[in-house]
């Protein structure tokens, strides 16, 4: 598990501007959603990882309000010999975990090919696979929530002040940018368009 890729190669910003991705979370959302976190996810052969456990990938239920959203792209494509995801179906308001027996006569496996991509209600319980191959099975996977929310890591001092330069306004937004708290008077008091927190707020 790779925290932060981008940090490491900036190919993995792309996906912060990407029109379609962005699209998905903002309508299972809203268009102030910034990141919680993004890791890669890799099966080993003959393995799993961290997630191969049944989980959720958020502590909260809200009934009829989805705070964050699991998003998880295939760098390879998913097959049930390589690892795929189990997903319990519909199970994202319960908060008492299943035990294997129901979860696995319910959990539904999508299989993503190389470049599809996997959303879900954060809330939903589910567990990575075993690799039964040769190969890794190599993923990004990241967790979107609402704009008043904390990020696991604070992303804009993570990855400067540079990107502000550079990115576009949506993934600045993703990424936290116009997320931020002032630091005293000087940046509180700043005509509107300058100010540090701008989510949620339309
Ligand atoms: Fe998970």
């Amino acid at each position: 598990m790779v925290h932060n890729p981008m940090v490491h190669d900036p190919v993995f910003l792309e996906i912060f501007s990407n029109d379609r991705i962005n699209g998905f979370l903002e309508a299972a959302l809203d268009e102030h959603c910034i990141l919680y976190a993004c890791t890669s996810s890799s099966m080993p052969p003959h393995g799993t990882n961290y997630s191969g456990r049944i989980h959720v990938d958020c502590p909260r239920v809200i009934p009829g309000y989805p705070t964050n959203i699991g998003f998880l792209i295939a760098f390879d494509d998913f097959t049930r010999e390589n690892g795929a995801t189990y997903f319990l179906p519909r199970s994202f308001e319960r908060t008492d975990p299943p035990d294997d027996a129901e979860f696995f006569d319910n959990a539904a496996r999508p299989l993503p090919r190389a470049g599809d991509a996997i959303l879900f209600n954060a809330r939903t319980w589910h567990m990575g696979g075993q690799n039964k191959t040769d190969r890794y099975r190599h993923a990004f996977t990241m967790n979107v929530c609402r704009s008043y929310m904390r990020q696991r890591f604070d992303y804009p001092r993570l990855l400067g002040e540079g990107l502000l330069e550079t990115l576009d306004e949506r993934a600045l937004k993703r990424l936290g940018y116009r997320v931020r708290v002032p630091v005293d008077l000087d940046e509180y008091y700043v005509p509107p368009e300058q100010r540090l927190y701008l989510g949620g707020q339309g």
